[in-house]
């Protein structure tokens, strides 16, 4: 039951493995990489706590010898200080130019770790071991790595692709169903971005995966890594079709500002409910049928996901507070909003020609339901 995906860059091309028990044999994936069988891991607490022994073994196995660093969990770690302390880390423990990093952890590890080998020596190779969902499907593919300022999330960081990302699958199974769900969120989002036959079979497969039959997950996982591995294979550094991954996150970004970045809303619980105002602000627009964003939000609803703005706790800012905070968003070019919108399920696209008028409309009336 194991997949490969291969994300074709040249010679920065590399493999997504998927399937459970990879931790076990990472030595065997990881060491035709080595130029010495010797490898820095940086984890968080947490992720230490439930993988780092399994994955200790899985290396020793091969002889490969491990040294480890468990960083705190959470958002608040993508920062200076323990962006420093890492680097500072990896140079205690004499990682050369020619070594590899092993990023074990979700999207705040992956990304930090990531950009911490894209400035060592200039460059280091490193592994992404993604644990999340959320991170399997996304952070861990493509080379966005970096970290947070107090400006706002993302702001500092490099393209800096992975040698090679495992995906195992058997770690998902630790996950709380809440970040299981929000995990979900950016798996839902290809099948809406770019095919709709993907979406068609999560409404059909999403809660047998949910509940966590592997062979579902599995191709839950290949088929979202594919997407991107395609998309980003496009366009690396994003100057036109890689935006499309951003499906959803405009909206997204400003509710997670809105709430704090706290855990009153998960990232990915932003996406999907993103995802569903942009169908719905589309379907106004007369770019798709009605029936879209109510097959959307049924499916989130299915799923029992945060589906509306009613479904986040705590007080919002009114509309025009919402899209004030939509400006601050990196994609903001000559002071318009990029937004992706959709001319239907799987039909995704560009564009800075969005009415504010019909997005305030769509906003008002989810915060009126909210009461
Ligand atoms: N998560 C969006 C991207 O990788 O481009």
């Amino acid at each position: 039951m194991r997949e490969r995906v291969h994300v074709d860059l040249a010679e920065r091309s590399y493999d997504i493995e998927i399937g459970p028990g990879l931790l076990t044999v990472a030595g065997r994936l990881i060491r035709p990489l080595l130029s010495r069988n010797f490898v820095a891991v940086i984890t968080d607490e947490t992720v230490a706590d439930l993988h780092l022994d399994t994955l200790r073994a899985g290396l020793a196995s091969e002889g490969i010898e491990m040294v480890s660093l468990a960083l705190p969990a959470g958002e608040s770690t993508k920062s200076w200080p323990h962006f420093t302390r890492a680097v500072e880390w990896l140079l205690e423990q004499k990682v050369e130019r020619n070594d590899m990093v092993v990023a074990l952890g979700g999207g705040v590890i992956g990304d930090l770790v990531g950009f911490a080998a894209a400035v060592l020596r200039r460059g280091v190779r490193f592994v992404q071991v993604p644990t999340t969902l959320l991170a399997q499907v996304d952070s861990s593919v493509g080379g966005k790595t970096g970290i947070n300022a107090p400006q706002g999330k993302n702001l500092i960081g490099a393209f800096h692709q992975p040698s090679l990302v495992l995906a195992d699958t058997d770690v998902l199974g630790t996950l709380t169903e809440r970040d299981y769900l929000a995990g979900y969120g950016e798996v839902m989002k290809y099948g809406l971005l770019g095919d709709i036959d993907f979406f068609q079979w999560l409404e059909g497969n999403a809660s047998r995966a949910a509940a966590g039959d592997m062979e579902a997950r599995i191709a839950a996982v290949k088929r979202s890594c594919e997407m991107k591995a395609e998309i980003v294979a496009r366009d690396e550094t994003e100057q036109g079709d890689r935006a499309l991954l951003n499906l959803g996150h405009t909206f997204c970004h400003s509710l997670e500002a809105a709430t704090g970045y706290s855990d009153r809303l998960l990232h990915g619980e932003g996406v999907a409910i993103g995802c569903a105002l942009a169908f719905e602000v589309s379907a106004r627009m007369g770019l798709c049928s009605q029936e879209d964003p109510s097959r959307v939000r049924a499916h989130l609803n299915d799923m029992k996901m945060k589906t509306d703005l009613a479904d986040i706790a705590g007080d919002l800012p009114n509309s025009e507070g919402l899209i004030d905070l939509m400006m601050q968003d990196k994609k903001v070019k000559d002071g318009k909003i990029n937004f992706i919108m959709a001319r239907g399920i799987g039909e995704a696209f560009v564009t800075s020609d969005v009415d504010l008028a019909l997005v305030r409309q769509v906003l008002d009336e989810q915060l009126a339901a909210k009461g």
